[in-house]
């Protein structure tokens, strides 16, 4: 069976950048749009012209940069919001439109106080508009989530008929669970006529923590294109991780689904967006946490010591690092303790050990974690010959 791509949309300096606090300048876009091309991603959404004179001028400086991926400008569904992206996008190679408009009975009573009739006459004329200017024309379904899935599959083929390259189906609340949102996408892949002519895209976020495995079921249902961000950040908990869906693809070969990631850039990328923004992830984020590749009580560091794969499904090489490592805390065993100590050149005998552990024990039960500096003063205290090897 052959392996489909599923494109990778980053839409972190977008969504990503509607996090408060996380607002960049121009300069600081084109840093980051520079390295999510050589990351690999196949379109960029570089920011919503219309919203500002500085996003506009963002996306224009990002479509004279970028050389590879897309670059998407997003608009609300009316002409001069796509007006704005049209002008905004005039330098990129692969230039995307990405107008829409909200498709849940909720939005169209609350947001719009309009009747679905109304929006989908606005679907197919933003659509129609949108293609006047550009060939590649992406529509989002805002909330379809929660949208009536007759409804959903009625605004969808009408906007295919109005020249739409891509569906964008979001989860714009993050409420779905993933065997619906891939019901949902399962749905549209049977009963909307067109549809194979044209891209299914997941759009999830993360209120519930289901973003990533929303997306990875709507792929498994037929979606070829997932949006998401660099560490998962974006409104409220944020959208999908990006370095989770590439690396859960590449890890289940079986699924025949990959990406054009380069997933050794993920980590630094990781970094880059991380000390743009100011938002540092938690240790035990996915990935490309801190403590993503750490192992520190002693039953996982004997086993990882013994072979690497009884406690990672990852070669940290994949994602960019250089190496697992063995954090020594009060809970590691003697093992962890050689095999830290041997990386410094001390070599310790059985004997050797059964003296320099208890001491590791007493120091670590003071200090949360134990570092180079720490082993080197343990063994001197311990008054022990050992010979140091250099390293
Ligand atoms: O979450 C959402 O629905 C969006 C759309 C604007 C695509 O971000
Ligand atoms: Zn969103």
């Amino acid at each position: 069976m052959s392996t489909d791509k599923v494109q990778i949309f980053d839409t972190t300096l977008r969504d990503g950048e509607q996090v408060p606090g996380c607002k960049l300048n121009t300069k600081q876009k084109l840093v980051i749009a520079e390295r999510l091309d050589l990351l690999g991603v196949d379109v960029i959404e570089a920011g919503f012209p219309i919203s500002s004179p500085g996003d506009f001028e963002s996306v224009a400086e990002i479509s004279k940069l970028v050389k590879n991926a897309t670059v998407c400008g997003l608009t609300r569904a009316n002409q001069k919001d796509i007006e704005a992206a049209a002008q905004a996008l005039q330098y990129a190679v692969k230039p995307r439109i990405h107008t829409g408009i909200g498709t849940s009975d909720s939005h169209i009573r609350y947001k719009f106080n309009s009747t679905r009739e109304k929006i989908l006459e606005r679907a197919k004329e933003a659509v129609s508009y949108a293609k006047t200017f550009v060939n590649d024309v992406e529509f989002f379904a805002e909330d379809a989530g929660r949208t009536d899935n007759e409804f959903l599959a009625k605004i969808c083929e009408e906007v295919i008929k109005s020249g739409a390259t891509v569906l964008n189906i979001p989860d714009t609340t993050g409420y779905c669970l993933p065997e619906e949102y891939g019901a949902k996408i399962k749905y549209l892949k049977e009963n909307v006529k067109g549809i194979d002519d044209v891209i299914i895209s997941c759009h999830c976020h993360n209120d519930l923590g289901m973003a990533t495995a929303n997306s990875i079921s709507g792929a498994l249902n037929g979606a070829r294109q997932i949006e998401c961000t660099i560490n998962g950040i974006g409104e409220r908990a944020g959208n999908t991780a990006l370095e989770e869906v590439v690396m859960i693809l590449k890890q289940h070969p079986y699924l025949n689904l990959d990406t054009n990631v380069n997933t050794r850039l993920l980590h630094s990328t990781s970094q880059l967006v991380q000390e743009s923004m100011g938002i540092t992830v938690q240790p035990n984020k996915a990935v490309v946490g801190e403590n993503a590749f750490a192992h520190s009580s002693g039953i996982h560091q004997d086993g990882v010591i013994k072979n690497r794969d009884t406690y990672e499904i990852m070669n940290p090489e994949d994602v960019g690092l250089t190496e697992s490592s063995i954090v020594l805390t009060a809970r590691s065993g003697r093992a962890a303790l050689a095999f830290r100590a041997k990386n410094l050149g001390y070599h310790l005998t059985k004997d050797q050990l059964d003296v320099v552990y208890p001491e590791f024990l007493n120091f670590a039960d003071i200090k949360k974690e134990v570092i180079d500096d720490d082993i080197h003063q343990i063994i001197e205290n311990c008054n022990i010959f050992i010979t140091k090897v250099e390293v």
